[in-house]
């Protein structure tokens, strides 16, 4: 059997302390545990055991220059990672924490160049799921999660997602059912003047709220990485979130939408608002409610899943709004449509 596929993976729910148990002795040894969190599911590993670390690359066959997030369960266990963690960072781990934002900061000693990608910055971020809090407590470790997903695919949201992705690949999956959030966490660093790498349910402007400071938005995060540059962070040069599917984004009117997507190719889907899909006799999943960032975010990565599953081709989709508290949803959208938006 191919080494890759060694495990007979369990499924077991997040809630049950035995199961919980076993992910931290797992952990402890040096395995891989896919864990829920608010935002999306984490495939977690000691963050400072440099073997367990690498094998998150393998099992997501993960890019090794893309840093990873580390997760703690309260700020003794973060001051250790980093060398110094400013009053900033601390107003907004008393403001956010626990919750969907990721602080980069300087790295301490501590913590391995294998789970930072080789910088010497380190992200973390305290995740607001009760079991996996426990889980790190009983552990007595930081973990290194990146998204739950192969690279490149949508992000999990649903146990099942990971079982998919990574089953046969890893020992366990806690399931602690569907993510709150549905997008990953704000990754906000604060090495230089603060700024967001990547948006989330967090906003800019409710950080600069905290603060009281201008934080600026990465220019990574609504356009490609011009040719030659160097990602602010790594993971933004990636492609992203891609289903199979090439994905085309519409901005503009339902109805000049509705009008496109008839005059669309077979094995076209859509890829629309809850409600739209009675509007047309082409094949659509709704991702959210319209102008409803917070319903979109739930949905996007499950719809975009559902894309393959249904074997389209093309999928037109509907635009999210660009405004500050979207963002992290028109962000997703975007790269999965390579950053391919037509106006209407
Ligand atoms: O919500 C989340 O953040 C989820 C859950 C599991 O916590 N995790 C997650 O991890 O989304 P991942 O690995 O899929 O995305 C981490 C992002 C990547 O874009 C990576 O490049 C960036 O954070 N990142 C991590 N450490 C960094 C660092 N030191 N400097 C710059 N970017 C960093
Ligand atoms: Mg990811």
């Amino acid at each position: 059997m191919d080494n890759k596929f060694r495990y007979n993976t369990s499924v077991a729910p997040s809630c049950d302390e035995n199961s919980l148990k076993r992910a931290a002795e797992l952990i402890k040894n040096g395995e891989l545990v896919a864990v829920p969190t608010e935002t999306v599911y984490g495939l977690a590993a000691n963050a400072l055991d440099e073997e367990a670390v690498k094998s998150i690359f393998l099992a997501k066959g993960r890019p090794q220059d893309n840093p990873l997030i580390v997760h703690v369960c309260n700020i003794e266990m973060w001051k250790e990672l980093v060398e110094k963690i400013p009053d900033d960072a601390l107003k907004l781990a008393s403001a956010f924490w626990p919750g969907p934002l990721t602080i980069i900061l300087k790295k301490s000693q501590k913590v391995p160049m294998t789970t930072t990608g080789n910088l010497d910055t380190v992200a973390v971020r305290m995740p607001c799921q009760k079991d996996t809090l426990r889980l790190i407590e009983i552990s007595g470790l930081p973990l290194a999660a990146p998204s739950a997903n192969i690279s490149g695919y949508p992000s999990t949201t649903l146990a099942e997602h990971c079982l998919s992705d990574l089953g046969g690949k890893i020992p366990l999956i806690l399931d602690g059912g569907a993510c709150s959030v549905g997008i990953e966490s704000t990754v906000l660093s604060l090495v230089n003047d603060p700024i967001v790498l990547r948006p989330g349910r967090i906003s800019a402007g409710e950080i600069s709220n905290v603060i009281g400071k201008e934080v600026k938005i990465s220019q990574s995060v609504t356009a490609p990485l011009p040719k030659g540059e160097k990602a602010a962070s790594p993971g933004m040069k990636y492609k992203h979130y891609s289903p199979k599917a090439k994905v085309i984004l519409f901005e503009g009117d339902i109805y000049k939408f509705l009008n496109e997507l008839e005059k669309a190719p077979p094995k076209t889907l859509g890829l629309v608002f809850e409600g739209e899909e009675k509007l047309t006799s082409v094949p659509c999943i709704a991702y959210g409610r319209e102008h409803d960032a917070k319903s979109q975010s739930q949905g996007i990565f499950a719809a975009l899943r559902l894309v393959d599953e249904k074997n389209a081709e093309l999928v037109y989709a509907r635009c999210p709004d660009r405004n500050d508290s979207a963002l992290g949803v028109f962000n997703r959208m975007l790269r999965a449509a390579a950053f391919e938006v037509k106006r209407l």
